[in-house]
């Protein structure tokens, strides 16, 4: 166990009404973490940094796994590049200076795969990181993202006396709370709701988004908060890179959608618009690293989608 970490602890856990910060903390409370704070955005914006500051301090927060942002599909993210830059933007220097001020003592902060040099070899290992020239549907995003956990390594670097910032990059992340409008959000909630409309309505086909043959690797929410909670009681030293989470699975995004189609019941059949965005062809992130620590996912697609279509269907429907 980190010596910096007692199950007695207040941990403020930023974005739990979202699909990662909901999953932290069922995770906590499952291990019997009791002095939770989850405040919604009402009571806390994140981007109001003394409001941030004074909530750390009133309430004697002593560990922050942050997991508020912007957060979108490649469609949203290509459109509305500017406030995907200034939201997280701003909440990442939120994050770093309030941890700091408010001498908080361990941070968990999240990156993202579209951090990754396009052209390195996948797949894509952490010390591939800010070696090449990123995917430009997605550079707002990603920009915040290596100022938060590379901003995180220089701090980490920098003293002892700072918080010990456990960066991570999950690859694509669903479960409960997912986001499933077809405008917003990323693939698999998509599809799932696409689909799922499809069979109610009785369509007899449907046209799906790009060519669905890019290739994907989806963790599960629950095992993500898992591999937190591993690292924030494992990890004895501070880390030097942000550290990937994934399965090492990937499947077509065609496979995706005949899975989904089979748990769902839809007979129709499923065409794909070639002329729309189809985003990377392959996205594979390497988890040797956590594989090394002691972690491995244990979620298995099929049930990670079963239980994601389950609470679809009994909270979004
Ligand atoms: N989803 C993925 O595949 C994935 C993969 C890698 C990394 N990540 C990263 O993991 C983190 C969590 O992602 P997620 O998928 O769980 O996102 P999400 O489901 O969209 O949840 C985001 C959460 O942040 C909250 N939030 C946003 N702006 C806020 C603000 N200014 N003040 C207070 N709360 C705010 C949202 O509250 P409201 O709902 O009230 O707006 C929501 O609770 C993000 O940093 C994301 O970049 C996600």
């Amino acid at each position: 166990m980190n010596n910096n970490f007692s199950i007695e602890d207040n941990i403020l856990i930023a974005g739990a009404s979202g699909l990662i910060g909901s999953a932290v903390l069922r995770h906590f409370k499952l291990n019997r973490y009791k002095n939770l704070f989850h405040p919604t955005k009402n009571e806390l914006n994140y981007l109001n940094k003394d409001q941030f500051f004074e909530y750390c301090v009133k309430n004697k927060i002593k560990h922050l796994i942050f997991a508020a942002g912007k957060v979108g599909g490649i469609l949203d993210n290509k459109n509305n590049q500017t406030s995907y830059l200034f939201d997280n933007t701003e909440l990442a220097l939120n994050a770093l200076k309030v941890s700091i001020e408010a001498d908080l003592k361990i941070v968990v902060l999240f990156g993202s795969s579209c951090m990754y040099p396009i052209k390195s070899p996948q797949p894509y290992k952490e010390k591939d990181l800010l070696t090449g020239k990123i995917e430009k549907t997605s550079m707002g995003y990603a920009i915040s993202k290596i100022l938060l956990t590379q901003g995180a390594n220089v701090i980490n670097e920098t003293g002892r006396h700072y918080p010990f910032f456990i960066s991570v990059i999950p690859n694509s992340t669903y479960g409960p709370n997912d986001n499933f409008d077809d405008k917003t959000s990323h693939v698999l909630g998509a599809l799932i709701n696409k689909i799922y409309t499809a069979k109610v309505n009785n369509d007899p086909e449907i046209s799906l988004f790009g060519t669905g043959k890019s290739l994907r690797e989806f963790v599960y929410s629950d095992d993500v908060a898992d591999a937190i909670f591993f690292l924030i009681t494992n990890l004895k030293e501070k880390p030097k890179t942000a550290i990937n989470i994934g399965t090492s699975e990937e499947i077509s995004i065609k496979n995706l959608a005949l899975e989904i189609a089979k748990i769902v019941g839809y007979n129709g059949k499923i065409n794909f618009n070639i002329n729309k965005l189809d985003g990377a062809p392959r996205k594979i992130l390497d988890i040797t690293q956590m594989k090394t620590l002691g972690w491995s996912p244990k979620v298995y697609l099929k049930d990670g989608l079963v239980n994601t279509i389950d609470w679809y269907v009994n909270n979004i429907r």
